[in-house]
Parts: structure tokens; C-alpha cells; sequence
């Protein structure tokens, strides 16, 4: 791979000769990628900075809300609203859309994110990140919620940054996945994988173990074959990891394969899922998609839901392809 060739380069590129981005797309993930610099800056500091702990709020999900939640929210909307690509943004964090301010030129694009996933995580130094979703918004005058109702399958680009170890930005336009190293000397992301390919099998799951008693029987059956190792139906020993920040889990299986499942279960039977499908599912199951790999609920392919709200949970099965399919198939099955 050649050496250094920042995000904008890429960006700029994809634009020219492979013709998949407008300007103004790229404009819009130019200023994504800086809004998570600086919130990569605010989470690095820590203990440092006013910026750990609890802010005492409660957001639409009935969650309640971190600092760096509202921080990395407000940092989101600041960088976005003013740049005349967008004309309204959507967050896990707020209740209603944020429509761009009348001050400011309104663009053709719709910006849906999850400003900091991960949250649990912020105090134990483990890994958290953003996601993000870009829709077209269809032809009329003025921009609703409405708008944002569309199938993951109409996304022009998704992406997460992960702020770990390494603050890593993931993309997707439609052609493929690459992955981009912020170096802090130079300030800028640099390209450092390119067509990233989840292997089809497997041997690593990741599913929070202990909801095991509320599943489903499809996933008790799929995790408990896992389990049984070479003595098993399986005949080989799987591995397992649980994150809690859905972006390191998927970061991993984008790097080294694995299914990632969060599946409906008995806790609340009236909940779809406990992940949102505009903020979460649908960004990650493109990638994963874009990487070789599958994203399902169970029964259907994730980016074929058709929205009913702008905060719908989604049960969440993805990762390598084979393995997504066989819990598929268990599905179907039941
Ligand atoms: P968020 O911090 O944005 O609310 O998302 C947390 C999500 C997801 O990142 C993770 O996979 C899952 O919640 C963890 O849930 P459990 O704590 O139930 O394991
Ligand atoms: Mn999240
Ligand atoms: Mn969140």
C-alpha cells in the first residue's frame, strides 16, 4: 500500500476516479472524521478533563446519560450544522431530529449517529467510539422525521470511529471497507487497511453470556453447540469475547472475523432488541456486508428493515458469513 495517504486523499479519490462520492458527501465525512478527532481528545482525557461520570440525565431510550454522551453529541452537531451539506441530523442522544438552523444553507443529506457507544465503558478505560449513518433525503420542501425512515440499504455511507489503544476511523461508501490510524502528530487519519475482508468461518463468538436464560431457543441452540467445543456437533473449540462497546466487538470481527449477536430475548419480549437499528445496526451491518460478511435479525437481512420510528431497536446477529447463516438457519428451523 502506498504510504500516507490521508482520509482526505482517499476521500478525494473516491470522488474523482471511482465516481462514488459527491462533494458534498465528501465535505460531510470530512467534517464527521474532525468532530471525532476532537471527541477522541476529550475522551483521552480522562480523569483530567471535566468529562467522566454521570450527567444526571436521562435521554429518550429512559437511559441514563454520561457526560461525554452529551459532549460527544453536542461536538456532532456543532461541526455539522454549519457546513451547508446537511439538511437535518438524527442522534440515539435526542429525541426529535435536529433540523439545521434557518442561519444556515440546508444540504441534501440526512447525518444519523450514535455519538458515543460504548458508554458503559468510558470510566474503566476500555474501548468506546461513534457511529454513523448518512441517508439521501428524498425530493420535497423542508426535512421531518419521516425523511429519516429508510431502509439501511439506502445508506450512501457509514462508518465508527473506535477511540482505543489506536483511534481508528472505519468507512464505507459503497465500495468496500478501509480503515484509517489518526496520527496525532500529523492531526490527520491515515489509510492503513484497505478492502477488509471478514473471514466466511469462525471460532470467536460474542454474546453477553449473561442473558443466557432469557434467549431464544434458536441462539440457546447456536451458543450451546459453540460451547460443547470438538466433543460437539461442531467439532472444533470456539472462543468468546464481550466488549460491551458494540464498536470494539465489530472492530474486532472486521479485523479477525466473528459473529457478534445481541439478540431479542425474554427481559422485555415486547422490545425487538436492545441495539438501535437507524444508530447502530444498520451503519455496522453495511460494513460488515461491504467486508464480505452478513447481518441478520433472525429472519431478515438488517438493512431490509423499513423503519416504523426513528428510535427502533433491532435484534442484531452479524459477523462472518457462514456462521450468520447457520444461526439463520436455526431460526428457521424453530
Ligand atoms: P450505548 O453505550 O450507545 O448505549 O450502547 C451500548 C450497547 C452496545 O455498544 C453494546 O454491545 C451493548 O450495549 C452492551 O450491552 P450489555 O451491557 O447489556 O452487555
Ligand atoms: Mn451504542
Ligand atoms: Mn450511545
Amino acid at each position: 500500500m502506498t504510504k500516507n495517504i490521508s482520509l482526505t486523499r482517499y476521500l478525494v479519490e473516491q470522488q474523482r476516479s471511482e465516481g462514488h462520492i459527491p462533494s458534498q458527501l465528501r465535505l460531510l465525512l470530512e467534517v464527521v472524521a474532525r468532530a471525532c478527532k476532537s471527541i477522541s481528545q476529550a475522551v483521552n482525557k480522562g480523569d483530567l478533563g471535566d468529562v467522566m461520570g454521570s450527567a444526571e440525565s436521562e435521554n429518550i431510550q429512559g437511559e441514563m446519560q454520561k457526560k461525554l454522551d452529551i459532549i460527544a453529541n453536542e461536538v456532532l452537531i456543532e461541526a455539522n450544522e454549519w457546513g451547508g451539506h446537511l439538511a437535518a441530523m438524527a442522534s440515539e442522544e435526542m429525541e426529535g431530529i435536529y433540523v439545521v438552523p434557518n442561519r444556515y444553507p440546508q444540504g441534501e443529506y440526512l447525518l444519523l449517529f450514535d455519538p458515543l457507544d460504548g458508554s458503559s465503558n468510558i470510566e474503566v478505560n476500555v474501548s468506546i467510539g461513534t457511529i454513523f449513518s448518512v441517508l439521501l433525503k428524498p425530493e420535497g420542501t423542508g426535512v421531518s422525521e419521516q425523511d429519516f425512515l429508510q431502509a439501511g440499504a439506502k445508506q450512501v455511507a457509514a462508518g465508527y470511529c473506535v477511540y482505543g489503544p489506536q483511534t481508528t476511523l472505519v468507512l464505507t461508501v459503497g465500495d468496500g471497507v478501509a480503515m484509517f490510524t489518526l496520527d496525532r502528530e500529523q492531526g490527520s487519519f491515515i489509510l492503513t487497511k484497505e478492502n477488509v475482508k471478514v473471514p466466511e468461518d469462525t471460532k470467536e463468538f460474542a454474546i453477553n453470556m449473561s442473558n443466557m436464560r432469557h434467549w431464544d431457543a434458536p441462539v440457546k441452540r447456536y451458543v450451546d453447540e459453540c460451547l460443547q467445543g470438538v466433543e460437539g456437533p461442531r467439532a472444533k473449540d470456539f472462543n468468546m469475547r464481550w466488549i460491551a462497546s458494540m464498536v470494539a466487538d465489530v472492530h474486532r470481527i472486521l479485523t479477525r472475523g466473528g459473529v457478534f449477536m445481541y439478540p431479542w430475548d425474554k427481559r422485555e419480549p415486547n422490545k425487538p432488541g436492545k441495539l438501535r437499528l437507524m444508530y447502530e445496526a444498520n451503519p455496522m451491518s453495511w460494513l460488515i456486508e461491504q467486508a464480505g460478511g452478513a447481518a441478520t435479525n433472525g429472519k431478515e437481512r438488517i438493512m431490509d428493515i423499513a423503519p416504523s420510528k426513528l428510535h427502533e431497536r433491532v435484534s442484531v446477529i452479524l459477523g462472518s458469513k457462514n456462521e450468520v447463516e447457520r444461526i439463520t438457519r436455526y431460526h428457521h428451523e424453530a
